[in-house]
C-alpha cells in the first residue's frame, strides 16, 4: 500500500503510513508561470493499494490539486484508490433554497470519484447529503471521542453540552454518551442572511439548568465563528461558568479569530482537519485525527475493498 498526502495532511499521512505498514508516497507539485497546477505522484503506483489524503478546500486550489493526483493515480495503473478528506469543503452548499442554485456538495462527489477515487474517507460531513452524492463506497470517520478525550477534567464534571442549533443536535448528544452526567441543551439558530448568525433566547428552563456549570459547545465547523461566539454570549448570560468549544473543524475564516479572542472562551478543542491556527488569546487545542482515520482505513481494507 501507498499512502500520498496533500498539504497540510502531510504530518498526518506519515503516521497512517506509520501504522498501516504502507509507504509513504512522493508527490511531484508545482504551479507553472501562468497558474496552472501540476501534481505527479512520484511513488509508482501501478498495481498497487493506494491511500490518497487531502481536503476539497477551502481554497479551490486543493480541489484541483487532489482532482489532477486521482487522475495520474487511476491512470497509472494503481489497483484501488482510497480518498480520505479530513476537511471536505462544499459540504454545506448541500441543499437548494432558491431556483437554480447549485447543490455544490453533489458536484464535488461527482468530481472526485470521476477523477479516480474508488473509495471515500469523510469525516463529520455536516450532512448526510455529501455521504449519498457518492456512487463509490463512502466510510465516515466519527472524530468526537478524539476530540472528547482531549476534554480536560474540570469540563467533565457536570457540564451541560450545547448544540448551537438543530442540525448538531444528533452530535451533542453523541458527545453526552462519551461524558457520564451529561445534560444536552439544543439552541435555535435563525442565518438572516449568509455568514450572519442569531441565537434564539434560552427557554426559562434551560436557563435555570445552566446557572454556575461548565457549558460544552459542540458542531462540526466554526467558520466565521458567529454560530459559536453568539451561542457562547448567550451561554454566559445565562449564568455559566466556563465554556469549552469542541469543533471538528476549524475553518476560522474572515472575523473568526477576533470573535473567539473576544469570547474569551476557557479552550477551544478542534481536529487536525485544516491547517493549524496560531493566535494569541485564543486557547485552540488540537487533536489528530490520524488514529480514528487509520482505523477506518483498515476497517475497509478488512471488508476486502
Ligand atoms: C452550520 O450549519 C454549521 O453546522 C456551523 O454551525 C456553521 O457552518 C458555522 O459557521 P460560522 O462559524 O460562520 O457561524
Amino acid at each position: 500500500m501507498i499512502c500520498f498526502a496533500l498539504p497540510p495532511h502531510e504530518r498526518i499521512g506519515r503516521a497512517i503510513a506509520r501504522a498501516l505498514r504502507a509507504r509513504a508516497g512522493t508527490i511531484d507539485r508545482r504551479v507553472f508561470s501562468d497558474g496552472e497546477r501540476y501534481v505527479r505522484p512520484v511513488t509508482t503506483v501501478t498495481g498497487e493499494h493506494v491511500v490518497v489524503i487531502g481536503n476539497t478546500g477551502p481554497d479551490a486550489a486543493s480541489l484541483l490539486d487532489l482532482c489532477i493526483l486521482l487522475h495520474a493515480i487511476r491512470a497509472s495503473g494503481a489497483r484501488t484508490t482510497t480518498l480520505v478528506t479530513p476537511y471536505f469543503a462544499y459540504a454545506r452548499q448541500d441543499r437548494a433554497d432558491q431556483s437554480q442554485e447549485p447543490v455544490s456538495a453533489v458536484l464535488v462527489a461527482r468530481l472526485l470519484e470521476s477523477a479516480g477515487a474508488d473509495h471515500i474517507v469523510l469525516v463529520d460531513p455536516h450532512s448526510i447529503v455529501t455521504s449519498r452524492a457518492f456512487h463509490v463506497p463512502v466510510h465516515v470517520a466519527d472524530p468526537l471521542p478524539t476530540l472528547a478525550s482531549a476534554l480536560p477534567t474540570w469540563a467533565r464534571r457536570d457540564a451541560v453540552i450545547v448544540a448551537p442549533d438543530a442540525g448538531a443536535s444528533d452530535r451533542a448528544r453523541r458527545l453526552a454518551a462519551c461524558l457520564t452526567r451529561a445534560d444536552v441543551v439544543v439552541l435555535e439558530k435563525t442565518r438572516p442572511r449568509p455568514n450572519v448568525a442569531r441565537i434564539a433566547r434560552l427557554r426559562p428552563a434551560d436557563q435555570r439548568r445552566m446557572q454556575g456549570r461548565t457549558a460544552i459547545l459542540v458542531d462540526d465547523i466554526i467558520d466565521t465563528a458567529g454560530t459559536i461566539t453568539a451561542a457562547a454570549t448567550l451561554l454566559r448570560r445565562a449564568g455559566v461558568v466556563r465554556i469549552v468549544i469542541l469543533a471538528t473543524h476549524a475553518v476560522c475564516s474572515g472575523p473568526a479569530l477576533e470573535r473567539l479572542r473576544r469570547a474569551k472562551v476557557d479552550r477551544i478543542i478542534v481536529s487536525d482537519s485544516l491547517p493549524r491556527i496560531r493566535a494569541r488569546g485564543v486557547p485552540f487545542r488540537v487533536t489528530s485525527l490520524a488514529s480514528s482515520l487509520t482505523s477506518v482505513i483498515s476497517a475497509t481494507y478488512a471488508e476486502g475493498q
